[in-house]
């Protein structure tokens, strides 16, 4: 007898992944450059000049011992001094290395920090659309996920449905922005009136509620104007969950952070669960390698103008066809409402033009699709016929 849940998960793949493995199978009957794959958020463009010095300089002048050998559970001290004076000297706040705890990348810290604050059967709220291993997280630590359906016009928060759904058993709310799927990225104002409702819910119900920010799009912002709030600025019960998967195209290596701020209530207490959460999830220590090269490159960032270009090629293309979008201010996805209800339908007439989109259903919001545009430009440009005549079947 088995476990239930994880032998479900397990032997049912993701939607997208299902996309991706179908993509690779169609590319490989009728042509790599025929088929037109969006299903996946894997990073196109490949990590920075840096990178490869830093490895390089490292595997060769740097006891091999200390590289390939554990850190400390929680990470190489002088890393996690790194990244925090990297933070304090762009967002001006004032974290030192006992605020930082070192992960295998953005999964890993939302697993850990749920799991370090989450009593059993206590609620998560996530805002649509969302990613759905938030699901997974949330549940896989004893919680239960409660999805805000999402403001389309914007891609915002609903505030009233917010304060409508937050109870005496909300313990955590996970944003993401940059968004994925939306792309959006949430202002200042969104940003402060949250913190506000957290604030007067928190009294209210007189317990913690943590918000955990989830940002492994933080730097992919495309416009001089676009400002991503740090979040532990607006709101003191803040956990921020880093990855460099997609900033320095690392997914793979699995390397990230946790922030916990000493603004949190009990800071140290909180901290300490996180590490122990991280012990009881199995993690010991995040690969100590890629701990010291993110640490060589802390203010670098892949070549993003790549991603950019694609946005602005997809999205003027696809308004200009008739398609109803927001503009992405980051991330590298485009959410487009599908030119029918049934959001799957829409996916399965698009695979007739080889145009692979992942439906919205599975991001909590029914009716649209996620374009991941983290590609070659030649894809994005050699895809449009096939939109326009997908378009064209539903008489734009
Ligand atoms: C919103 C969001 N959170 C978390 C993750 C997981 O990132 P990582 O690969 O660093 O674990 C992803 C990956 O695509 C993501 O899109």
């Amino acid at each position: 007898m088995l476990p239930k849940d994880t032998l479900a998960l397990g032997t049912t793949r993701s939607a997208i992944r299902e996309l991706f493995e179908y993509g690779k199978k169609r590319k490989a009957e009728i042509g790599d450059d025929k088929v037109f794959d969006f299903s996946i958020g894997n990073p196109s463009i490949p990590a920075p000049e840096c990178l490869k010095e830093a490895i390089n300089d490292l595997l060769e002048n740097e006891d091999a011992v200390l590289l390939h050998g554990y850190s400390s559970a929680q990470g190489d001290a002088n890393v996690r001094k790194t990244i925090a004076e990297h933070l304090n000297s762009v967002h001006g706040t004032a974290f030192s290395a006992d605020n930082i705890y070192m992960t295998c990348g953005a999964a890993a810290s939302l697993c850990i920090s749920l799991r370090a604050v989450l009593l059993k059967d206590e609620e998560v709220i996530t805002f649509a659309p969302y990613f759905p291993e938030y699901k997974v997280f949330a549940e896989g630590q004893g919680g239960k996920l409660t999805v805000i359906p999402a403001d389309t016009k914007s891609f915002q928060i609903d505030f009233d449905k917010l304060e409508a759904a937050i109870n005496a058993n909300t313990r955590a709310v996970i944003i993401n922005s940059p968004n994925n799927p939306s792309g959006v990225v949430y202002s200042e104002d969104t940003i402060k009136k949250l913190a506000e409702i957290l604030n007067a819910k928190s009294k209210e119900f007189n317990r913690e509620i943590y918000l955990i920010a989830d940002e492994p799009y933080r730097e992919l912002v495309y416009d001089d104007s676009t400002v991503v709030p740090y979040v532990t600025k607006y709101y003191n019960n803040t956990i921020v969950c880093y990855s460099y998967s997609k900033s320095l195209s690392l997914p793979g290596e699995r390397i990230g952070y946790i922030v916990v701020p000493d603004e949190v209530n009990d800071s140290k207490n909180v901290y300490a669960s996180v590490c122990g959460a991280g012990r009881a999830l199995g993690y010991v220590c995040a690969p100590t390698l890629f701990q010291h090269v993110v640490a060589r490159c802390v203010d670098k960032t892949s070549d993003i103008s790549v991603y950019k270009k694609n946005r602005d090629l997809l999205y003027n293309g696809l308004t200009e066809l008739g398609y109803e979008c927001v503009k992405p201010d980051g991330a590298f996805y485009l959410f487009t409402k599908a030119l029918e209800d049934d959001a799957e339908a829409f996916c399965e007439k698009a695979k007739k033009h080889e145009l692979l989109l992942v439906s919205g259903n599975g991001f909590g919001c029914p009716g649209y699709v996620r374009i991941s545009y983290c590609v070659a430009t030649e894809t994005i440009e050699n895809a449009m016929p096939a939109f326009k005549a997908l378009a064209e079947e539903y008489g734009k």
